[in-house]
């Protein structure tokens, strides 16, 4: 089966088998090093000196994590969505309490800098902004995090950047970029069953964060933070992600962020091309297409689902439907973490078929 989902990825049979090792005592030496091993690997592909924090949890935990120790109660936020999982920071403001600013672009568009500085200055009392950076769900990525830390920072805010599908697949500088919060998810581009999220902190933010009224007690970032150093977690960790984890990191630190990086970059470009080349439209506007998932437009007169579901019966490729409003209306392609080309061929393949048969 070709599961071109934009997550859970495809996992390596090397990953697969490290999974598979028997149990061993989270408060033992060999998960302290574990724990040792992995943080300082997860922080190179962060390209990150902050400190991080691993959490048993989806990507969502790592999103409330984020919220839940950097807002207030009452305290005003300002969310930038361009799709369903910047409306995820939406609910977990209003869930705790925040007093939300949301600012909404139109599907398939990407942030804009400038209207984000317009709300700040509108809205002087925002001094917390809340962005994603690949939206999975419509195939974009927002272009202007390189400069988006410093507009925040130039307003006294402080920027959490959800990079669940971006880190670790594009180029996310951390530090370059003064990212103050920043979240993946282990089910992307990092080869690993779903089940840990990454939070790095930076100084600003655990001062943010120190001073936080917000109740937190499982996702408290201090106490997994504190915990690690002292080789552990707060909690039971899973292990058997974690044992995954370690291996997946020493696979792609062998290969290298840059290799990994143009990987990325070339299968997004063969998606694209084939997609296009199959007279079919993206979602995304042109020069915000994402690399490591690809949103197309279910053309006129076909049904989105049926298409889905004969591609999976007939063809034995998993693609992702749209969530939301765009549910059947478009058709996503995940090429994030281990694939070859011959599997984006094979899924551009059974794309083409599939359609030809449901169009009949
Ligand atoms: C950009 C983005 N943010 C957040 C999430 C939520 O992560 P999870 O489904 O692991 O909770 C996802 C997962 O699909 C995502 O792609």
């Amino acid at each position: 089966m070709n599961l071109r989902i934009p997550g859970p990825t495809a996992v390596p049979p090397e990953v697969l088998a490290a999974g598979a090792a028997e149990m061993i005592n989270h408060r033992g030496p060999e998960f302290a090093a574990m724990i040792a091993r992995t943080t300082e690997g997860v922080k190179k592909v962060f390209q990150t000196k902050n400190e991080l924090a691993t959490l048993s949890a989806s990507g969502t935990g790592a999103m409330e994590a984020a919220v839940v120790n950097m807002m207030a109660p009452g305290e005003p936020a300002l969310v930038i969505t361009i799709g369903e999982f910047g409306d995820r920071f939406v609910n977990l403001v209003n869930a705790y309490g925040g007093r939300l600013t949301q600012q909404d672009y139109e599907p398939g568009q990407a942030a804009d800098l400038n209207r984000i500085e317009d709300a700040l200055k509108d809205n002087p009392d925002i001094k917390l902004v809340f962005i994603t950076h690949n939206e999975t769900s419509t195939g974009v990525t927002n272009p202007i995090l390189p400069e988006l830390g410093k507009l925040v920072h130039k307003y006294d805010g402080l920027l959490v950047v959800d990079t669940i599908s971006s880190l670790s697949s594009v180029p996310v500088l951390t530090d370059e970029w003064d990212l103050d919060v920043v979240l993946s998810g282990s089910q992307k581009g990092w080869m690993t069953a779903p089940g840990l999220a990454f939070v790095s902190v930076n100084e600003r933010a655990w001062a943010k964060a120190a001073k936080n009224p917000q109740p937190r007690f499982y996702f408290d970032l201090k106490r997994h933070t504190d915990s690690a150093a002292t080789g552990q977690t707060p909690w039971t960790p899973a292990v058997s992600v974690w044992f995954q984890l370690d291996k997946s990191l020493e696979m792609m630190l062998a290969e290298g962020l840059e290799s990994i990086f143009a990987r990325h970059e070339r299968a997004g470009k063969m998606v694209r091309d084939g997609v296009r080349a199959l007279g079919l439209e993206l979602l995304a506007d042109e020069g915000v297409e994402s690399n490591t998932v690809t949103a197309i437009k279910v053309p006129e007169g076909v049904d989105g689902n049926q298409w889905l579901k004969v591609a999976r019966d007939d063809f034995d490729t998993v693609f992702a439907g749209g969530q939301g409003n765009l549910r059947g209306k478009i058709v996503r392609f995940g090429h994030l973490g281990y694939m070859t080309d011959d599997d984006l061929k094979a899924g551009l393949e059974a794309l083409k078929a599939s359609l030809e048969r449901v169009r009949k």
